[in-house]
């Protein structure tokens, strides 16, 4: 069966991009093969190793995403301008029920292997 369509905005740089995705996919895949130019966005590839693909959510979707795992947490801790509601994109899934959610690319990022 098909999977749903997801619409994703990323607010960057006051800015919004409006793209379309599917169930399932990640917030950094999503973001990569619709060629969003996010300097240094995703620089470990989604192995959960830089904290670049650092992502700041609307509080009514953050409350519906899935608990992050200690390990994320452990690298979000060293991500640039972390937020109460910030995430690591290749760590989150869209579903149908995110469908139009916004997220917002921060100013700037911070290679956690560069520390
Ligand atoms: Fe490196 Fe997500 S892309 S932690």
């Amino acid at each position: 069966t098909e999977k749903a369509k997801v619409t994703v905005h990323y607010n960057m740089e006051g800015q919004t991009v409006t793209v379309q995705s599917k169930e399932g996919e990640n917030l950094l895949d999503i973001a990569i093969e619709n060629d969003l130019d996010i300097d240094g966005f995703g620089a470990c590839e989604g192995t959960l190793a830089c904290s670049t693909c650092h992502l700041i959510f609307e509080q009514p979707i953050y409350d519906q995403l899935e608990e992050p795992t200690d390990e994320e947490l452990d690298m979000l801790d060293l991500a640039f301008g972390l937020t109460d509601t910030s995430r690591l994109g290749c760590q989150v899934c869209v579903t149908k029920a995110l469908d139009g959610l916004t997220v917002k690319v921060p100013e700037g990022v911070a290679d956690a292997r560069d520390v």
